[in-house]
């Protein structure tokens, strides 16, 4: 019998990684040379020159601010964009953290760390707001979607979590219509409050446990209601219990999807304004 040759495979090994590692670190260079150079033209000249060329070492710094900042607001652009051989968008969201933070260097240099009048003082605000928001964003977007993940049991947008919400909560709200006046009453003191209880949610984060682990504790701790109720009526309590955790959880994933939402939103509306008052800045400078 004839065995065929055993040929070299040429594409099983990828080389991106190494491809995307190395212009990270090219990224990460071009941040630490331009933070660098911005810091020594600052500190080895600026107030040491004669009044004229220092008002020039100034404008450099805030051309050079806001060039950057207009690149960092680019990756907005390319995220509309499909693909069309501009670059991968995690290439680009790396270039943006970096440009970005040059550029909060070349207007802390501008400003001479001084808020001055009021539409600079306005503008330096919705800029540090904008730098801040950014930091924050790219620290929330490591730690929230491996909670998130944790947490869930199924992976569920915000719609189908607001529909289950819904669903659960009538459930509770029926199965109390229907009790004796002591389970609507332990149900509406008891359970109720139980669907927004933040030390509740707290739980879920901190332990990152899934519904189904953390069920058998919270019917443990609603245990003591079973005493002020008829036989008949404990199951339909337990049932109810389980709608009151299930809302919580869904609260508690709900908020680390709307903490995601939120922070962009955040991001990108002083985005827009920091660019409003540059304009007027720009031409406030320009003009008068
Ligand atoms: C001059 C400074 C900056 C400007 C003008 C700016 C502007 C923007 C804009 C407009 C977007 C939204 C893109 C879109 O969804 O349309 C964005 C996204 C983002 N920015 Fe910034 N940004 C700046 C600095 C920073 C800094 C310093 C960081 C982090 C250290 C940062 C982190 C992020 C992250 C993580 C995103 C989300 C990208 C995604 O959706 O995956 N930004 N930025």
């Amino acid at each position: 019998m004839k065995v065929a040759p055993i040929k070299a495979s040429r594409s099983r090994f990828s080389a991106s990684w190494m491809r995307s590692g190395r212009i990270d670190y090219l990224w990460q260079t071009f941040a630490v040379l331009s933070v660098a150079g911005l810091s020594w033209l600052y500190f080895s000249m600026y107030g040491q020159l004669p009044p004229d060329r220092n008002r020039v070492l100034v404008l450099a710094f805030g051309c050079a601010g806001t060039i950057l900042a207009v690149l960092a607001a680019s990756l907005s652009v390319r995220k509309r964009l499909a693909y069309q051989g501009v670059g991968k968008l995690s290439a680009w969201l790396n270039a943006h953290i970096y440009i970005g933070i040059v550029s909060a260097f070349a207007i802390l240099y501008h400003s001479g760390f001084r808020m001055g009048s009021p539409v600079p003082a306005i503008l330096l605000s919705f800029y540090w707001f904008t730098i801040v928001s950014g930091v924050m964003g790219l620290w929330l977007s490591r730690k929230v979607p491996p909670l998130l993940t944790a947490i869930e049991e199924n992976p569920a947008i915000i719609e189908d979590l607001l529909s289950v919400r819904a669903e659960c909560l009538r459930g509770m709200l029926e199965l109390a219509a229907g009790g004796s006046a002591k389970f609507s009453a332990l149900v509406k003191d008891s359970l109720l409050p139980q669907t927004a209880s933040w030390k509740r949610m707290g739980r879920f984060y901190r332990n990152r446990t899934t519904f189904a682990e953390e069920i058998s504790a919270f019917q443990k701790e609603q245990e003591w209601a079973l005493g002020w109720l008829a036989a008949p009526e404990h199951r339909a309590y337990q049932r109810a219990g389980e709608y009151a955790l299930r809302v919580n959880k869904m609260n508690a994933e709900l908020l680390l999807h709307r903490v995601m939402r939120g922070w962009l939103t955040i991001h990108i509306t002083t985005t827009a304004a920091m660019f409003g008052f540059a304009a007027l800045h720009i031409f406030s400078v320009l003009y008068y």
